[in-house]
């Protein structure tokens, strides 16, 4: 496996091959990102992991100083898992320059649930994977595919309606999300929580569980099963953000004709102490 720092050493790297597949990611990496590089082996003639803490979708007061940056730990996993190139750019490699173009998603996909709590967000995550594609993609001759865990739901959305809408010759490839056997979401913001919090933090999914259970149950009030979920969770001192019932097809909130299984995604955002945990659960 080649660790590579810059642009023209990846396209050099990559010169041979016809069909990369890719996996972006911002390192600290867990068995949910070697999950979708194992996918991405199946997908093309090389894989293609990038490391790269994007200070574009970092508000000013989140973790971009802190977030954990384990670069040899992260290669050795990567190495396990046969990934063969992975781009480790520095932030002056990447961003030699103020990035003052950018991708701005649409506000109504963009600035509702994870766009909402976290403005400029969605704007970050595009730019940089437009930029990481160009440096990964440009010179394929053949198929380019990409892979997104549905860990980050609303993510994966934004990323496939920018391919589309730019008509990027890129297949997206939507990974399954990975859990710990209690049911906690593999993240790398895990490492930040307690013991007593760890413990506490699969209460979030399984309060998106019950809410597609209510809801698959036969209840049509889902306001109203939103807020109860809300309050559930702040009685066990979370501080949420949203907990909330949306179609999986645009993340709107569904009509009565929707309410039907394997439509609907319930999907979270919440605290527990300094710690923001988001999930979702397919129904
Ligand atoms: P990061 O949080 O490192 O995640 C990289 C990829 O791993 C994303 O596609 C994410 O959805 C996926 N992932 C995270 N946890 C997962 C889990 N438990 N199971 C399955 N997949 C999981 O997402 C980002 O980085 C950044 O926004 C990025 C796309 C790299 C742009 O900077």
């Amino acid at each position: 496996m080649q660790v590579i720092h810059t642009i023209a050493e990846l396209r050099q790297a990559l010169a041979p091959f016809d069909r990369p597949a890719f996996v972006p990611t911002m390192g600290n990496l867990h068995d949910g990102h070697l999950s979708l590089v194992r996918h991405a082996r199946t997908l093309g003639d090389v894989t293609v992991a990038s490391i790269f803490v994007n200070r574009l979708q970092f508000l000013p007061h989140e973790d971009f100083d802190t977030y954990p940056r384990t670069l040899q730990a992260d290669c050795e996993r990567l190495a396990e898992v046969g990934c063969d190139i992975v781009f480790a750019p520095a932030e002056s490699e990447l961003y030699p320059e103020p990035q003052t173009f950018k991708v701005q998603p649409h506000p109504a996909l963009a600035d509702m649930l994870e766009g909402h709590f976290r403005p400029g967000f969605f704007t970050g995550v595009c730019t940089v994977v437009m930029k990481l594609f160009q440096c990964v993609f440009a010179q394929a001759k053949g198929e380019r595919h990409a892979v997104f865990g549905k860990k980050d739901y609303q993510q994966l959305m934004v990323i496939r309606q920018m391919v589309r809408q730019f008509a990027l010759p890129v297949t997206i490839h939507g990974g399954d999300i990975a859990r710990a056997p209690d049911g906690l979401a593999l993240s790398s913001r895990n490492g930040y929580l307690s013991s007593e919090e760890r413990a506490e933090a699969p209460q979030l999914v399984q309060a998106l569980r019950l809410l597609a259970a209510d809801v698959l149950g036969g209840e049509r009030n889902l306001a109203a099963l939103e807020r109860h979920a809300e309050q559930a969770l702040a009685a066990r001192g979370w501080q949420p953000d949203y907990l909330t019932v949306r179609r999986r097809e645009d993340l709107q909130p569904p009509t009565l004709a929707d309410l039907q299984p394997g439509r609907l995604v319930a999907l979270g955002a919440a605290r527990l102490g300094r710690t923001r945990l988001i999930d979702n659960w397919e129904f």
